[in-house]
């Protein structure tokens, strides 16, 4: 294996870690964090100077908005206004793998880069203890994206970081490896509720919770609506194939239950398993020099829906 060539220390949370992260934070500094998800590259959300780091570090373009992370529903009543849906969904499901999109509420002193200038702002509490205690001793919100650079798969380990951005940011702190593997799902509670991003939390619990169906824009007739969710993301350099029922000349296979295959997510066929191993596999296969990459079929139920929408925009075609 080779080391990451990265400049940022790394902050071990058993010894004082969070304490120090914090206080990079609170100074203007950039420090990618662990969460439930995916790691984030956090920075003060009300310090334009700092957000706008963000943004070079991970040349990311600045249309894109961030999500900002608060400890509590408290903290995230100071910055969104809440209507009754938006209430009921917090209420069940953070800390956790939801995300908020919301009406910003005025004189917040949230950065006009975090929301990119709109007149909404999206918002999560994460449930990860190290993130959690994180946010606490920050004590404001912290704007945080994935902590890869734009347009490459998101990190689920301190390593997968500092190959991506090590020499770009002021710390890690290492929590290990994410539990969930993918991003949060992104709704905005506006009725008619819509997803704006499936994610960690499946469709079907949030729509249980709100007695409801939840409306899944279409990207052709409605717009992006997740600034972020362009077509081509998550992009590792091997060409991908999906729903592969066979293997083609030169491809290593990507397996999801009882398959033959060169690495498998979940033998078993457990989506929970197979989403917090992918992106991990997608850098493995990578590293190996996989020109092509062929993915077994993946249900597109529970969190199944996240997996197929991260690797089809993995499969998509590139911008050149
Ligand atoms: O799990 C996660 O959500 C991780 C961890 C670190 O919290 N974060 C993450 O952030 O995935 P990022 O920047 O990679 O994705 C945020 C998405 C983007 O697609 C962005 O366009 C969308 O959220 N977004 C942010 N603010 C928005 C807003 N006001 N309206 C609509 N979409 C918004
Ligand atoms: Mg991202």
């Amino acid at each position: 294996m080779t080391l990451p060539n990265s400049e940022a220390p790394v902050l071990d949370p058993e010894t004082g870690g969070v304490a120090d992260a914090a206080a990079i934070l609170r100074a203007g500094g950039l420090v990618a964090f662990p969460t439930e998800t995916v790691y984030g590259l956090g920075a003060d959300a009300c310090d334009g100077h700092a957000v706008a780091r963000i943004f070079a570090a991970k040349e990311r373009p600045t249309f894109n908005p961030l999500i900002v992370h608060v400890p509590d529903l408290d903290a995230a009543l100071e910055i969104g206004v809440f209507n009754d849906d938006a209430v009921r969904l917090a209420r069940a499901f953070w800390p956790g793998a939801l995300t908020l999109v919301v009406p910003l509420q005025p004189g917040a002193g949230i950065s006009d880069l975090v929301t990119a200038g709109l007149d909404t702002v999206a918002i999560r509490v994460p449930e990860h203890p190290f993130a959690h205690t994180l946010l606490v001793a920050v004590g404001r919100p912290v704007a945080a994206p994935s902590a890869n650079p734009s347009g490459r798969v998101s990190p689920t380990t301190a390593a997968h970081v500092l190959e991506g951005l090590g020499g770009k940011i002021d710390a890690v702190l290492d929590g290990g490896a994410c539990p969930v593997g993918l991003e949060s799902t992104i709704v905005n509670p506006a009725r008619p509720v819509r997803l704006l991003r499936p994610g960690g939390l499946p469709l079907e619990r949030i729509e249980a919770s709100l007695g409801m169906s939840v409306r899944i824009p279409d990207p052709d007739t409605d717009g992006i609506t997740a600034p972020g969710q362009l077509k081509s993301h998550y992009a590792p350099s091997a060409e991908i194939r999906l729903c592969a029922t066979d293997r083609r000349e030169g491809e290593r296979v990507l397996g999801f239950g009882e398959v033959e295959c060169d690495l498998n997510l979940s033998k078993s066929g457990d989506l929970t398993e197979a989403a917090a191993a992918l992106f991990a596999a997608l850098r493995t296969l990578d590293a190996s020099g996989a020109g092509r990459i062929a993915v077994t079929p993946i249900p597109e139920t529970g969190l199944g829906r996240a997996i197929n929408d991260r690797l089809r925009r993995a499969a998509a075609p590139r911008p050149v």
